[in-house]
């Protein structure tokens, strides 16, 4: 344990690089996946059982916890980490995403964003102070800036007022944020598809100065090759020595390709929403157990996967429990899909770390190719 937070690269792999974030809660090995945790829960997860999947971190909302408990009662019960029964870190999310994506009834001006509840239309508002405010009061491990998820596709214009607009409250947030040691403040990169604009935050940014960087505006429509098309030059303009963390991301696919283009964290709903919804991610591509040609499948999801779902359950029972809308079908479905991702991560290091990440990358492309299953 240690009283600081810390980021140390152990080895790099081309620009795929792997190491280690320190909190006073506990090491993250990177490159990283965030279980995504929205209202206190990753939906049909015990804590003990995420951490049973190789999480180190799992990722909050602002938007959604202000809301409902609210963060002054989050706090009033001993934080987040108490509240939800997880003693590791937590990064929580800023809430200008959330706002903008999940609420149409909202007012972006200068200041903030104002918005109705979509719990009981009261009225709230979020500015990078109130945002910062929010997450100390949580007890967040790693806080992001207030920021406008610039959204896809937009003219160049209106990105660049966007980013800068971005770039002014993350000036607010670090001032907002202050000293707090053991707990880190991640500045958001914008500027959409340009390269330019992305240069522009970038060094808007590194001259505030944060103890991490994230990627933001991506994975909001522009498709794969646009996104990896950002991600060849946007994560080299952020400094070498801080975690890199691109938000909401994504199949497995979209994993591996912004791992080998430098990036070191990454969260997304996918595993945890798709356990709910019957989509099964294996080595060999997705599974949908709602499809028929399970009935009478004795095999597992996967024959070499060693979660708890793949020892002890047929494909026959995961699909009979899902047809029947059991509750169950959630959690097991759930728990292969996030121990999938994680050993992904993890074989993700090994290969960085032994310097065979494109074998490692060819041969997850091949398995996935083989398709049948
Ligand atoms: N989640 C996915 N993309 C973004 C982004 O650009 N900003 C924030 N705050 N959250 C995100
Ligand atoms: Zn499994």
């Amino acid at each position: 344990m240690t009283s600081s937070f810390r980021f140390s690269l152990h080895a790099t792999d081309g620009k795929a690089r792997t190491g280690l974030i320190s909190t006073p809660r506990g090491d993250v090995r990177t490159p990283a996946f965030m279980p995504v945790g929205t209202a206190a829960t990753v939906k049909a997860m015990m804590p003990e059982s995420v951490r049973d999947t190789g999480a180190d971190i799992l990722l909050g909302n602002t938007y959604h916890l202000m809301l409902r408990p609210t963060a002054e009662r989050v706090n009033r019960l001993g934080g987040l980490h108490k509240f939800m029964n997880w003693d590791r870190p937590i990064l929580t999310d800023s809430g200008g995403f959330q706002v903008m994506s999940l609420n149409d009834l909202r007012k972006l001006k200068e200041e903030g964003v104002t918005f109705k509840s979509h719990i009981d239309g009261s009225k709230h508002h979020l500015t990078p102070e109130r945002s910062m405010e929010i997450q100390r009061l949580l007890g967040s491990d790693i806080v992001m800036c207030f920021d406008e998820c610039t959204p896809y596709p937009v003219e160049e214009k209106a990105s660049l007022a966007s980013m800068q607009l971005s770039m002014r409250w993350a000036q607010r947030s670090r001032d907002a944020f202050g000293d707090r040691p053991g707990y880190a403040l991640f500045g958001i990169q914008q500027g959409s598809v340009f390269r330019d604009q992305r240069a522009e935050s970038a060094q808007k940014l590194r001259d505030v100065g944060f103890e991490g960087y994230a990627i933001g505006g991506l994975a909001v429509g522009e498709g794969q090759g646009a996104m990896f098309d950002v991600l060849n030059y946007a994560p080299d303009m952020l400094p070498e020595d801080k975690p890199r963390y691109l938000m909401g991301v994504g199949k497995p696919d979209d994993i591996v390709g912004a791992v080998k283009r430098g990036v070191d964290m990454m969260d997304c709903v996918l595993p945890s929403r798709s356990g709910r919804t019957g989509q099964v991610f294996t080595r060999r591509g997705v599974i949908n157990i709602k499809n028929a040609r399970h009935l009478d499948d004795p095999r597992p999801l996967d024959e070499d996967c060693t979660c708890p779902t793949c020892r002890k359950y047929s494909r026959a029972y995961l699909h009979h429990v899902f047809r029947s809308q059991e509750i169950i079908s959630s959690m097991l479905l759930t728990w292969h899909n996030l121990h999938y991702y994680q050993e992904l991560m993890a074989a993700m290091r090994g290969a960085i770390s032994a310097g065979t990440f494109a074998q490692f990358e060819a041969d997850f492309l091949t398995m996935r190719a083989q398709g049948d299953i």
